[in-house]
């Protein structure tokens, strides 16, 4: 379907480009050594995991932030957390708008115009290629994916298009349930990737990659702004797991990004984060709020794979403060109808103005503002409040206005939210136990999960 447009759009790059396998020699080696020593990896962990469920400290920590789950058995607690971990959502985000060429950018990514119309998802290798730039990200990536995943070296840099074809993709693991899907940060569009068609490539680390690279294993690659103190020996014989192997990930995850000498915060803060926004019964709409670096907490589960387009992702959401009302909010409507991905809008930290991350800020952002856009009728079983449609396309409206006079503030992005959300579908993500099939579901709205209809099923 989307071949003969990537002809039409694309003739140059189409040459010097050529689509890579679905998941190359290399990758899928990598994946199979990977598994098996994730296995092992994992297996040797769970009997430690379960004495840190059982500590004192561990319990003290959830009968505080989770009384509902507290007196579960260590054994009920980690099953629930292998459960999530298997349904949270697999998470990319990228920028609506190329990198301008005089900038230096950290990240070089897709577009949300490339998304558009490629048959494959690309990697940052890959899409840095197409644009011909070098990101500053370029060295700690390559680092990272040799030394923590054991990807191949490249000849030379930049690599070759057939070298860059065997990397990964960089995915949050959504497990703390942000509005976003990804940091807000990382872009204004988000990906989620259809779990079950990229299940048997998901590599995973127990935190950001690039951080720990920076900051514990390659200090000459610190970009200065990435600097953070982390827990560097929490994590002190690198082994990454997978989907089904991630048991020995569970507590570095919760121990890297605290280091005494540097923050406040210790491991209690961090289980008091996830287990509040992922494990307890609290609905979506009242979950705690949390900060930027509690967002930055995830497993990093990237795809060893070149997944295809469209139908490796499942939905995308769109950052609601920077797009809404906007000519690139416009543009990933039109992409998202097109290629029939249901789509969603979040406000994560509600900031209509670009910054980069800031670790030290201690602000707290509800991070559970996720609304369906209309169009999700057409895709969906979802059943819109009355007048929803309209509603939506005043709102925009207003905010397209207001964006042409001047430039607009958090509270402009609160007074759109607080009117949209009493007339539109306000949706979660799927938990562990939400939908029977959840493979086939992209959203709990009001205690009903959204299923894509039978008809999509069978165009697909
Ligand atoms: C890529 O960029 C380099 C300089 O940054 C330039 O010399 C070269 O012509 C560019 N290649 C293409 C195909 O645009
Ligand atoms: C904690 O941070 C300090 C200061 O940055 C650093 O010297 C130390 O090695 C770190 N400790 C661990 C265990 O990573
Ligand atoms: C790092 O984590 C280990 C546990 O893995 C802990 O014993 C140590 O005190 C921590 N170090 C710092 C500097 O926080
Ligand atoms: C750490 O704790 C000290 C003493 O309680 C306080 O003055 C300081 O502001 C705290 N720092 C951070 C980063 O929270
Ligand atoms: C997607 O867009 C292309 C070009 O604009 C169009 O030819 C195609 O029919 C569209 N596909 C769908 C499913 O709307
Ligand atoms: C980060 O946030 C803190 C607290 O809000 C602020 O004091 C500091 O200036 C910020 N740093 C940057 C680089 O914006
Ligand atoms: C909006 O902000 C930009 C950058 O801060 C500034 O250059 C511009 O003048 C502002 N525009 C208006 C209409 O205030
Ligand atoms: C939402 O905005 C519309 C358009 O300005 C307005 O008519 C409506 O009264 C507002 N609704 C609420 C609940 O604020
Ligand atoms: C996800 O992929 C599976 C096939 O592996 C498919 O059955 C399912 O419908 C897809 N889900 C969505 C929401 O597209
Ligand atoms: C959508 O379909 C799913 C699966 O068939 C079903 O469980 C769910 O209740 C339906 N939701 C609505 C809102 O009809």
């Amino acid at each position: 379907m989307s071949f003969p447009l990537l002809l039409a759009l694309l003739p140059s790059a189409l040459a010097s480009f050529p689509v890579p396998p679905q998941q190359t020699k290399e990758q899928l080696s990598l994946f199979q050594k990977t598994s098996a020593a994730a296995k092992e990896a994992s297996d040797a962990a769970t009997p430690k995991v379960l004495e840190f469920f059982d500590s004192t400290e561990f319990r003290r920590v959830l009968q505080g932030c989770c009384p509902d789950v507290a007196g579960l058995k260590s054994t009920e607690l980690l099953r629930r957390y292998r459960a999530e971990a298997q349904i949270a959502e697999l998470s990319h985000a990228l920028p609506a708008e190329p990198q301008k060429k005089q900038k230096k950018e950290v990240f070089d990514d897709v577009t949300e115009k490339e998304v558009g119309h490629l048959s494959w998802f690309p990697n940052e290798f890959q899409s840095a290629l197409m644009h011909n730039v070098t990101a500053l990200s370029a060295p700690i990536n390559n680092y990272a994916q040799q030394h923590i995943f054991g990807s191949v070296p490249f000849a030379g840099m930049p690599p070759t298009w057939q070298e860059a074809e065997n990397r990964l993709i960089y995915i949050a693991h959504n497990m703390r349930r942000l509005d976003t899907g990804s940091l807000p940060n990382f872009g204004d569009v988000t990906v989620v990737f259809n779990t079950s068609r990229v299940r048997n490539s998901v590599v995973i680390a127990p935190y950001d990659t690039g951080l720990f690279t920076m900051n514990c294993l390659f200090p000459h690659l610190l970009i200065q702004k990435a600097k953070k103190p982390l827990n560097c020996t929490a994590w002190p014989s690198p082994a990454v797991g997978t989907l089904d192997h991630l048991d020995h990930l569970i507590i570095p995850n919760l121990q890297i990004p605290y280091n005494r000498s540097g923050t406040n915060q210790t491991w209690k803060d961090g289980v008091r984060t996830l287990w509040s926004r992922a494990f307890t019964e609290t609905p979506y709409e009242d979950l705690p709020p949390l900060t930027l670096n509690d967002m930055g907490n995830y497993l990093e589960a990237d795809v060893l794979a070149n997944p295809r387009l469209p139908d490796a992702v499942k939905y995308v959401i769109g950052n609601f403060p920077i797009l809404f009302g906007t000519d690139d909010g416009r543009k990933l409507q039109q992409i998202a109808a097109n290629r029939s991905w249901p789509l969603f809008w979040g406000v994560g930290n509600g900031e209509p103005v670009k910054k980069d991350k800031n670790f030290t800020d201690p602000s707290k952002y509800p991070g559970n503002q996720r609304l369906a856009d209309p169009s999700i009728v057409a895709l969906t079983n979802a059943t819109l409040p009355w007048g929803a449609k309209r509603a939506f396309d005043k709102v925009w409206e207003e905010a397209t206005l207001e964006r042409s006079k001047r430039n607009v503030t958090k509270e402009d992005v609160k007074r759109w939210w607080t009117n949209l959300s009493s007339s539109e579908l306000r949706v979660a993500p799927l938990s562990a136990s939400s939908c029977a099939i959840a493979d086939r579901c992209v959203a709990v709205a009001a205690g009903d999960c959204v299923c894509i209809l039978e008809t999509q099923l069978l165009t697909v």
